[in-house]
């Protein structure tokens, strides 16, 4: 079945009493147990017993979304965070090294550089992903995983994840990938040798802006074993009526991520030519420093975020954001509506992004379905109120 297909037919278990073609919701803490629950499966993580650990519109989304990256297995998780704290908390122990992308979403920042380091005793060396000398320089004996995302947010960095997981896996390390910016059909991280890829569900997977979830998908064993330890006795467990949702909305993603790489290319190219506009990063664009690992990595299309800097002041920079009419202040990303978040960051989260993103601020732009035409004219006019026509 081709990624197409798969994505309307995939993980979809008709119901057996009803005859309804597609998984009905199912709004129940438990299922029911055998009069000898001794005879039950005890080393099946997906048994249906009780909803903290597992649940039919949950075992759909695995099914599906396993499928989608070609792992074998799929957790899904109430969020992203939750998925990444899950796989994390599994694959590490105390006194363990990981070595992290110094642009990573903030959550996953904070947690690795701060939260585990003070709680796992965990240590941490933050690299410039993207120079793979500088990753080899910091691998210690006790490297036990190598962290990044694809194409990493919030400045828009690509990370080579073929030439990452042979530095891991000489190293007797793992490399998880977080691919919330490109999920299937644009890359497939396992494919190109990593063990555990992630999402935020809550994004692109979804698409709607109406449901968060998380997933980790990798080889059975450890997908198991992340279930075990981080998911049943850890809790997060995806609401059943969120895993229904989310799975309604990935009925449409390939659809849609072309219209979100086409609209994202589109503007980025607009705002590229712009004088008005300083910096522009987008791996879609042909001068981008990245382009060139983006375009050998990913296939269809470039992601819908685009981050911009523009110069001025800081008061300058809201009232382009308070001037815009249709694209909405917001954060999160892959949603159908584009949203735009002016984001300040402190220096030590800041130290990798380009300039002058540490200096003027980061706007991202997460680019959404409309007519891209439409989003132009928006920018275009708030761009015009605050700094003039673009000449
Ligand atoms: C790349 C990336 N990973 C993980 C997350 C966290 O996902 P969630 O908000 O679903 O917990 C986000 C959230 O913005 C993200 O952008």
């Amino acid at each position: 079945m081709t990624g197409d297909t798969w994505a309307v037919h995939g993980g979809n278990r008709p119901d057996e009493t009803t005859g309804a073609i597609r998984t009905p919701i199912a709004m129940a803490n438990s299922y029911r147990l055998p009069a000898d629950p001794t005879a039950l499966a005890e080393d099946d993580p997906d048994l249906l017993v009780y909803t903290r650990e597992s649940g039919v519109n949950q075992l759909g989304l695995q099914d599906k979304l396993a499928h989608a990256e070609r792992g074998e297995a799929a957790a899904v998780f109430t969020t992203g965070m939750a998925a990444l704290h899950g796989a994390f908390f599994t694959i590490l122990a105390p006194g363990d090294h990981v070595i992290v992308s110094d642009i990573v979403y903030m959550g996953t920042f904070d947690l690795l550089t701060s939260l585990l380091p003070k709680k796992m005793g965990v240590q941490v060396d933050l690299v410039d992903i993207t120079d793979l000398d500088a990753v080899r320089a910091v691998i210690r004996p006790s490297t036990k995983l190598i962290h990044t995302e694809v194409i990493c947010n919030p400045d828009p960095k690509v990370a080579d994840v073929a030439a990452l997981a042979r530095i891991a896996h000489g190293a007797g390390a793992l490399l998880t990938v977080d691919s919330t910016f490109t999920p299937p059909p644009l890359m497939r991280p396992l494919d190109h040798g990593a063990d555990l890829v992630m999402h935020s569900l809550t994004k692109y997977i979804n698409g709607h802006g109406d449901a968060m979830g998380g997933v980790a998908i990798g080889d059975r064993d450890l997908v198991d074993q992340i279930k075990f330890g981080a998911l049943h006795h850890v809790g997060g467990a995806i609401a059943p009526f969120n895993a229904w949702l989310i799975m309604r909305g990935s009925l449409t993603l390939p659809l849609r991520l072309q219209r979100h790489c086409e609209n994202a290319q589109a503007i980025a190219e607009f705002l590229a030519s712009d004088p008005r506009i300083d910096l522009v990063a987008y791996p879609g664009l042909a001068g981008d420093p990245h382009h060139a690992s983006a375009s050998v990595q990913l296939t269809g299309g470039y992601g819908g975020i685009v981050s911009f800097a523009i110069a001025g002041s800081h008061q300058d920079r809201v009232q382009f954001i308070d001037d815009l009419r249709l694209i909405t202040s917001a954060v999160s990303l892959g949603h159908d509506e584009t949203l735009i978040a002016y984001e300040h960051y402190p220096p030590e989260r800041a130290a990798g992004f380009r300039e002058p993103f540490g200096d003027h601020g980061l706007i991202r732009l997460a680019v959404g379905l409309e007519s891209a035409k439409d989003l132009i004219a928006d920018l275009d006019a708030a761009l015009t109120t605050v700094y003039g026509p673009r000449t």
